[in-house]
């Protein structure tokens, strides 16, 4: 079985990944973490150093070496994996996928009291950008299966929520 938890930064899709996948006994894959490895360059400087098309290539790549690969696991794909149309219908046809909803007011709260850097944050006015990014990709998140609004719900009652719907 594979599962993608998609959504936006900060929606929670790695702690609920990794949650998850302990609850389910399968192993759990981080895209960002993948290609971070891959370069040996943490997120932040492969968008300084190589651009942002080059690290959408590379997760491009990652996500769907995965999706075609054999095994069980849960992947939480970047938050911008969903501007790629073809990754969009693999996360649909190769997985069962979830979408995890955000505000942008709560991806702010959320991004104050986080360690990781997100570069597309780093500008003057993060809660534009935020919106703005929002208002753009929400056609393709809408286009996921199945969506849990991850405002209302702890990590915990998330799994058990997925759990349920895979039932
Ligand atoms: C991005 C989301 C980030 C990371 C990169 C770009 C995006 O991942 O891939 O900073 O475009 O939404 P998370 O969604 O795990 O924060």
């Amino acid at each position: 079985m594979k599962i993608v938890l998609t959504g936006f930064m900060l929606a929670g899709k790695t702690t609920i990944g990794n949650l998850l996948s302990e609850e389910l006994g399968i192993k759990f894959y981080d895209s960002d973490q993948l290609i971070s490895e891959q370069e040996g360059l943490t997120i932040k400087e492969i968008f300084k150093l190589k651009g942002e098309a080059y690290f959408r290539k590379l997760e491009k790549e990652v996500i769907t070496k995965l999706l075609y690969s054999d095994g069980s696991f849960v992947l939480s794909p970047g938050g911008g994996a969903v501007l790629n149309e073809q990754l969009r219908e693999l996360f649909n046809y190769k997985a069962e996928s979830f979408c995890l909803d955000i505000d942008a007011k709560t991806v702010l709260e959320r991004y104050k009291n986080s360690k990781v850097i997100r570069p597309l944050l780093e500008v003057k006015s993060p809660l534009l950008k935020v919106k703005e990014l929002l208002e753009e990709r929400a056609d393709y998140y809408q286009q996921v299966n199945y969506h849990i609004d991850s405002t209302c719900y702890s990590p915990e009652e998330i799994v058990e929520i997925v759990i349920n719907k895979l039932a």
